[in-house]
């Protein structure tokens, strides 16, 4: 098992449907799976290694001589935390059941422990042919999970059952066996995290102290459920998080236009990012010199979170955050109705506190007048709790 917990070695037998699981490494990347792909040799003729090299940005071997001293596949088979082989061809089955090694991913099969999904796809005859009846149900009871395929067009004029699933299927049915609670599946999320930078000169800028931490951790837990995620950084020295798209941001303008290129796209914002209230009227071009720095002149930002507000569509989901030294649910309960948004979570900062930190406590407020005391708690802790509430509004009617 591998530390993340979350690395898939992607078999590909030779059929036809290979070509469709090129769509299915990019899916599975989006809700944050980590794919090596391991092709059988007869996959080769359908799509070559550079293909999936290129998909998964990772080494792909087909056969246990490509990489001796590194013994591929006992260490592929030790990475593994799911294996799932799409398409799967009657030949792959039956090699399977007969606990054959004659390539890499048979021994890999072999000689892994991990939960195993099998996705077939075939000619009707072949699907329906007592030999692969009879090996199917051999894989059944020995704990694979094998999808039954599709019924509908196949190559050639032939129709019937046979077909490769559409991705979205074979998705759903990997994340019942991954186990995770796979909520968010389908849903777009866009978060912002860190805080903007409002440049005074090339050198200087106003900033604030968030380090983006919860946001990153609301964008982890969002992947995690099955969403997609977009995370707009700001400022943020945090390691990226496979799966998740980061757009890296600086000033609050920047910011802005990284939400409106996205936010039809999403089902819910999460609006975690510390935005400069205002920010300098000028940019100097040449570094100010300190006798000519007593004072900046400033304007304020545009409120992004209320500008979203103003423009969603029924169903779409906004959550803020406020940070608040004193008199926290009132000024909370204020800052909800005045953005006109859905949640927000209200964090108690007096004493610098929680900046910067792995730890949290605050409350979530809903515009229903629900209030949820977080008492302190992980951040991720939190981004479950606040994905909870998002789900709940995002499950109701549009009205
Ligand atoms: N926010 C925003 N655009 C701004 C300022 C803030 O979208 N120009 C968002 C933040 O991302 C956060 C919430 O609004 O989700 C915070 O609201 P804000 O009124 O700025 O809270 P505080 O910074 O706590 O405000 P104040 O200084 O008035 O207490």
């Amino acid at each position: 098992m591998s530390s993340s917990g979350r690395e898939v070695i992607l078999g590909v037998g030779g059929g036809i449907a290979a070509y469709k699981s090129c769509d299915l490494v990019r899916r599975l990347q989006d809700h944050g799976y980590l794919i090596t792909v391991v092709p059988t040799p007869a996959c080769l003729n359908f799509v070559g290694v550079a293909t999936w090299e290129a998909l998964s940005g990772r080494r792909v071997l087909t056969q246990v001589w490509e990489d001796v001293p590194g013994v591929a596949h006992i260490h592929l088979a030790r990475e593994a935390d799911f294996i799932l082989i799409a398409p799967a061809t009657a030949d792959l089955i039956a090699r399977i059941v007969q606990g054959r090694a004659d390539d890499l991913l048979t021994n890999i099969v072999l000689a892994s422990s991990a939960p195993k999904m099998i996705v077939p796809a075939m000619h009707p005859m072949m699907w329906l042919n007592a030999s692969t009846v009879e090996n199917v149900s051999i894989l059944r009871s020995r704990g694979f999970i094998v999808l039954d395929p599709d019924i509908g067009r196949l190559t050639g004029s032939d129709s019937g059952a046979g077909r490769f699933p559409e991705t979205g299927r074979i998705l759903e049915e990997f994340h019942q066996m991954v186990g995770e609670n796979a909520d968010f599946l389908g849903r777009k999320i866009l978060v912002t995290a860190g805080g903007t930078r409002e440049p005074i000169d090339p050198v200087r800028y106003i900033g604030n102290r968030s380090s983006g931490k919860q946001g990153y951790a609301i964008a982890q837990a969002a992947i995690a459920r099955g969403a997609q995620v977009h995370l707009i950084a700001a400022n943020c020295a945090l390691a990226d998080i496979e799966g998740v798209k980061i757009t890296k941001v600086e000033s609050a303008a920047e910011l802005e236009s990284a939400i409106d290129e996205d936010f039809e796209w999403c089902d819910a914002l999460i609006m975690c990012a510390a935005v400069a209230d205002a920010k300098p009227v000028r940019r100097d071009s040449q570094k100010i010199k300190k006798n000519a720095l007593s004072s900046i002149e400033l304007e304020p930002t545009p409120d992004l979170l209320a500008k979203a507000a103003s423009r969603r569509r029924p169903g779409q989901v906004i959550v803020g955050f406020a940070a608040e030294t004193e008199d926290h649910l009132a000024n909370a309960e204020k800052k909800l109705q005045d953005k006109g948004i859905d949640l927000l979570y209200v964090n108690d900062v007096s004493g610098g506190a929680i900046f910067g930190s792995d730890m949290t406590r605050g409350s979530v407020i809903s515009k229903d007048g629900i209030i949820i005391t977080v008492s302190e708690g992980k951040k991720e802790t939190l981004a479950n709790v606040l994905l909870d509430q998002v789900q709940n509004r995002l499950s109701l009617p549009n009205v």
